[in-house]
């Protein structure tokens, strides 16, 4: 059985005071219904101070998980590379998951696959547990290449990736043309290409790993389509940017 996962991508939004209140709010009315696993990826700014009041939040109420997540990080441990961040130092703030390959991350800050694979081999050797996103433009769409475009980023991004990792992996399909748009993809889209990756996986691996592995699906999430996508066979989760920066849609979206 795979357990729902649902994670919010706070993107370059809430400083480290908003951030605190924000932790602060959710922790008042939290309820987790459907037992899921759920985590917060704050601005780095902001890491430090939601990892601090979720830490005492948790310690007031066990129940109250959420997971502490980044939206990037470098590959290398150390050194001369001047505004970046190392996993090492996600790690030592408690940092347990980390967003890569993020579609803005691709198209307006030039990440490529190769360099999307070094990251992700530089998370597993620090323990972080990657959620990697995937998805195509909207040209590509219309084209009719859809699959054969995210399967092929998948497969570079995975390059070199041994079966021992996946179990700390997440996959996030994040179609370009519907994040920050309104627009969502069909539940049955949707779901076409989660299940197309989850196929692709146990090609490259094996079925284990495919049928063990959470697929996100991300672009518009919210509380009023959640619960359609959550029933789709092969999406085990969401990965939410807008609507999770609001406390009361990101509850209505856990507890869909
Ligand atoms: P959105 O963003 O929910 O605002 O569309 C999703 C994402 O970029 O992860």
């Amino acid at each position: 059985m795979r357990t729902p996962f649902i994670a919010g991508n706070w993107k370059m939004n809430l400083n480290h005071n908003k951030a605190i209140k924000f932790i602060d709010d959710i922790s008042y009315k939290f309820e987790n219904k459907n037992n899921i696993k759920i985590a917060v990826c704050p601005p780095f700014t902001s890491l430090r101070s939601a990892g601090l009041v979720l830490e005492d939040e948790i310690s007031k109420n066990p129940d109250m998980v959420i997971k502490l997540g980044a939206q990037n990080m470098h590959f290398e441990e150390k050194g001369a590379f001047t505004g970046e961040v190392s996993p090492e130092m996600l790690k030592a703030l408690g940092v347990e998951y980390v967003i890569i390959g993020h579609s803005e991350r691709r198209e307006l800050f030039g990440e490529t696959d190769e360099l999307i694979n070094k990251k992700l081999k530089a998370a597993f050797e620090h323990e972080l547990k990657p959620i990697l996103c995937v998805g195509e433009p909207l040209e590509i769409r219309e084209e009719g290449k859809a699959q054969e475009y995210t399967l092929g980023q998948l497969k570079k991004d995975l390059n070199d990736i041994p079966e021992s990792d996946l179990n700390d992996l997440t996959i996030a399909y994040e179609p370009i043309w519907a994040i920050g748009t309104g627009r969502t993809a069909t539940p049955q889209d949707a779901n076409e290409m989660c299940k197309a990756i989850r196929q692709e996986i146990s090609k490259i691996y094996n079925d284990k790993c495919a049928q063990n592995l959470i697929i996100q699906y991300g672009g518009s999430v919210k509380p009023s389509n959640i619960k359609e996508l959550m029933s789709m066979p092969d999406i085990d989760g969401a990965l939410v940017g807008g609507a999770s920066i609001n406390v009361d849609d990101f509850l209505a979206i856990i507890n869909y």
